[in-house]
């Protein structure tokens, strides 16, 4: 349906509507009217305006959205049309409203006090028609509810009815006569336009309630948004600071020895093209374009390819050398000279006396054995490597070589150049570094992978993120389709507009979690596609069907086999064959990443959840509260959480520095006796996205606060690791690099220094400042102590995110220390700096000794205790 239609339809609509006068209000009772505007592209949800009179009105914002609509992927949805809000014969408030022109579904959402909504849910309205204008009525005599709404369909407009008791089951749409239609909106200008919404007579506190709510949200947005570009204004008058620091051996706490750990999600080519070492860009030639959606013309089998010289190819997916890897290309060879080349991701990167592993799938279709050379060539088409592969016949087989780089390049090409007359099958071609991390067959970028290592991490989730739940049903991330041997894995679609090879798959996970001494966290989907699911689904957020649910729990529970089980199991006996026949030890599993919490996500949630309790209880289940620090998905999650007892969520939240700044205590009242935390994705937010010493330090911060916490939270990872130079889709991110240079950022040494300074104890401090100051300034002061029982060393950890230095005395007396010098690291620099660096020194120290913390800075102090 085009924009017009729709157009016309809102203008009838409007035309339809009552201009009803307000009728007369009983006491201490206001006017309310519910609307949405069609600014930002009706992304602003529904706002609420008050009146004395119903003539005059005052907005609540203007703009503030009270609930948004959360139908349909970021930027294209996510609209809410025509809000009807209603008020059931119990008093609870219903939201119905239109999503887009096209779906055949409305929105439902419910909430008791006009603030803390519940949970979205879609509806079916007249299948295979658009759904504008629903509205609801009370029908005493049928005591139900009527939803009636408005469809285009061949350009006229048609009326449905619905009926609901629940407003969670629905009978069928029927088309009934327009006449019968209610039309019970109502417009009135607001703000100098009109705006047409519903109208109700509320308590004057009732307003004042939404009134609160909204000054709530400027004042602590006003808090949030600070950042230290205004800190010479607001903090003109504060010069050195002179601070206490009191240790309190009593009542030391054990906290989580596994908090810092590592989220790898692929995106921002984190894996093929990234850490995984394949130097062959789309080296089974399964690139598609639906990859891209269709928006790359160049993105197909041939991606990365070309074809020198007078050979004439195809791609071919006849006879293929596994189905689940079906595309190959098929050469016809006249005469020696041409050449099948790869130009890698963006130029391979090789180094001299460094040795290659090359492999390749062949199949000769036509003509007798054939012979070809493999090259390694640079830009100036000098050989860096040459090999030969004599004697491929009938049939695929893998053959394999060894190429030994005389030069260093950044920018090589590998040339497959056939010697013989006929016809060549080539399928799955391969180049990989013998150097990976820890040598292992298939394995990571050695210098990617030992920055990660670097880090100490306590645990590695994996594959994500959103990679996890997929964009739609059909996008999914299936643990089996990613083992095994390499072409019988499942290539597919990277949610984040790519292609996963599956090169990189759970095996080499878990390789990768054990080689670093971390648990493995895969997370798998609840049965629910990623929440901003662009592809296919029912409706928002489309489950699994549920006649398909037991097989996919059953995945579920053999994960836990296949990584668990011994060598003799079916899938222990797959883990073995891949060359790992001790189990690997998995002790978490997470079901879900930050989905809605909908009815169809806690259906599904639940089956997996008591699945994996039953047969697995020595598993940890990860659960999932939504994407933010509160609203709806975090209520509903928690609650969901608390109901089935979950032993762990998985929070996200990527905010500004002033959030992390002002949210230390976010923890501080979690019910430690329930269920425990891991803050899955987080990171500091600037605007324009740079990872810099503000972010930094603000991750600082927060992080002294999750380890006074840390009997509640127990891990947590930033997001996302790693990215691409030219590749990324997200910023910022913790590493970047290329393909021969890795660059950590401020951001990462934060989270080493974390890392290498874990501790299983929290020590009680208190900071005094010796005179009065702002919260603003107070804000901008932590200190965390923990004790590491393995070193038996103290740790304390200073974080000064004020731009003057603050001269600190820092009291150990009340604990054993048992050295007379400590090493400290300091990191500070500018904030807008992205080039800080952590620098160590020996510090002389005693139990009660100064020390200077730079403006803008991080200090970590290491010492002996007795
Ligand atoms: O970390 C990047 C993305 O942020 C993750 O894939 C998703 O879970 C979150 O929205």
């Amino acid at each position: 349906m085009n924009r017009i239609i729709f157009a016309i339809s809102l203008l009838l609509s409007i035309f339809w509507s009552n201009n009803v006068k307000a009728s007369k209000l009983p006491a201490d009772s206001v006017y309310l009217f519910a609307y949405a505007t069609t600014k930002n592209d009706n992304h602003n949800g529904l706002h609420f305006a008050w009146s004395d009179d119903g003539k005059h009105w005052n907005t609540i914002g203007p703009e503030f959205a009270f609930i948004k609509s959360d139908y349909g992927a970021w930027g294209s949805e996510k609209k809410m049309f025509s809000p009807f809000l209603f008020r059931d014969k119990q008093g609870l408030w219903h939201l119905i409203w239109s999503l887009n022109q096209y779906d055949d579904v409305f929105a439902h959402a419910a909430v008791d006090d006009l603030i803390h909504w519940r949970r979205q849910s879609y509806p079916q309205a007249a299948k295979g028609l658009n759904c504008l204008m629903p509205e609801v009525f009370y029908n005493n005599k049928t005591d139900k509810y009527n939803i009636t709404w408005l469809s285009v369909v061949d350009n006229d407009t048609i009326c449905y009815n619905s009926t609901t008791s629940d407003f969670k089951n629905y009978t069928p749409a029927i088309q009934i006569a327009t006449e019968k239609r209610k039309n019970l909106r109502q417009t009135f200008i607001v703000s100098g336009k009109r705006e047409q919404g519903t109208l109700h007579k509320v308590k004057r506190a009732v307003v004042e309630k939404l009134i609160a709510e909204h000054q709530k949200t400027v004042q602590r947005n006003k808090l949030w948004s600070e950042t230290t570009k205004d800190d010479s204004v607001r903090f003109a008058s504060l010069k050195s600071l002179e601070i206490a620091i009191t240790a309190d051996a009593g009542k030391p706490k054990q906290i989580s020895d596994k908090l810092i750990g590592v989220f790898f999600e692929d995106i921002n080519y984190a894996a093929d093209g990234g850490i995984y070492a394949e130097l062959i860009e789309n080296r089974g030639f399964e690139y598609n374009p639906s990859d891209k959606k269709g928006r790359d013309t160049t993105w197909n089998s041939l991606k990365a390819w070309s074809v020198t010289g007078n050979m004439a190819h195809r791609v071919d997916t006849v006879n293929p050398l596994h189905p689940n890897n079906p595309h190959h290309v098929v050469l016809t060879v006249n005469h020696k000279g041409g050449s099948l080349v790869n130009e890698g991701f963006n130029g391979i990167a090789v180094k001299a006396g460094e040795k290659y592993n090359f492999s390749i799938f062949a199949n000769v279709t036509k003509g007798k054995k054939s012979h070809i050379v493999v090259r390694l060539s640079d830009s100036h088409n000098q050989t860096i490597a040459e090999t030969t592969i004599n004697k491929i016949t009938s049939g695929w087989h893998q053959y394999n070589a060894i190429l030994s780089a005389k030069t260093t390049d950044s920018h090589a090409r590998l040339e497959i150049i056939p010697q013989t007359p006929g016809e060549l099958a080539l399928d799955m071609i391969s180049l990989f570094p013998q150097k990976t991390f820890k040598g292992r067959k298939n394995g990571l970028r050695a210098d990617l992978a030992q920055t990660i290592a670097d880090i100490k991490p306590q645990f590695v989730r994996f594959p994500g993120g959103c990679v996890a739940h997929g964009d739609g049903l059909g996008n999914i991330y299936h643990w089996k389709n990613t083992i095994g041997p390499l072409e019988a894995r499942k290539p597919q679609r990277n949610i984040w507009n790519y292609h996963q090879s599956a090169g990189l798959g759970y095996f080499e996970y878990f390789q990768f979690c054990e080689d670093i001494n971390a648990e493995p966290v895969p997370i798998v989907a609840a049965g629910v596609p990623c929440q901003n699911s662009s592809c296919g689904g029912a409706g928002q957020q489309g489950g699994i069907p549920m006649c398909e649910m037991d097989n996919y729990v059953q995945d579920v529970l053999d994960l836990v086999e296949w990584a668990n089980g011994s060598a003799d199991t079916y899938w222990g006996h797959k883990r073995a064959e891949a060359g790992h026949p001790e189990p690997f030890n998995l002790k978490y599993i997470g079901v879900g990443n930050e989905d809605l919490i909908t009815d169809i996500f806690e259906e599904r949630f639940t089956m997996i959840y008591n699945a994996l309790k039953d047969k697995h209880p020595e598993i940890t289940v990860i659960g999932t509260v939504g994407p933010w620090f509160e609203g709806t998905d975090y209520r509903e999650g928690w609650a969901l959480a608390n109901k089935l007892n979950i032993p762990m969520v998985d929070e996200h939240y990527y905010q500004s520095p002033g959030w992390f700044i002002y949210n230390q205590d976010f923890y501080d009242s979690y019910d430690r006796s329930k269920t425990k935390v891991y803050l899955g994705e987080y990171a500091a937010h600037l605007p324009g996205r740079p990872n810099n010493l503000e972010t930094a330090l603000a991750e600082a911060i927060y992080l002294t606060s999750l380890e006074r916490n840390g009997d509640i939270v127990a891990m947590a990872s930033y997001a996302p690791l790693l990215a691409k130079d030219g590749f990324t889709q997200w910023n910022p991110d913790l590493i970047y690099f290329n393909n021969s240079e890795v660059k950590p950022t401020v951001g990462y040494y934060v989270q080493k220094l974390f890392g290498n300074n874990a501790g299983n104890t929290y020590i009680n401090s208190h900071i005094d400042l010796k005179e009065e100051y702002s919260e603003a300034v107070k804000k901008r002061i932590a200190a965390s102590f923990v004790h590491d029982n393995k070193t038996n060393d103290l740790i304390i950890k200073l974080v000064n995110i004020l731009p003057v230095q603050i001269k600190t005395n820092l009291n150990l007396q009340s604990l054993p220390i048992s050295s007379s010098t400590a090493t400290r690291t300091l990191l500070t620099g500018k904030p807008e700096d992205k080039k800080a660096r952590p620098k160590n020194d020996m510090i002389t120290i005693s139990n009660n000794f100064d020390v200077e913390l730079p403006p803008y800075s991080f200090t970590v102090i290491r010492l002996k205790m007795k």
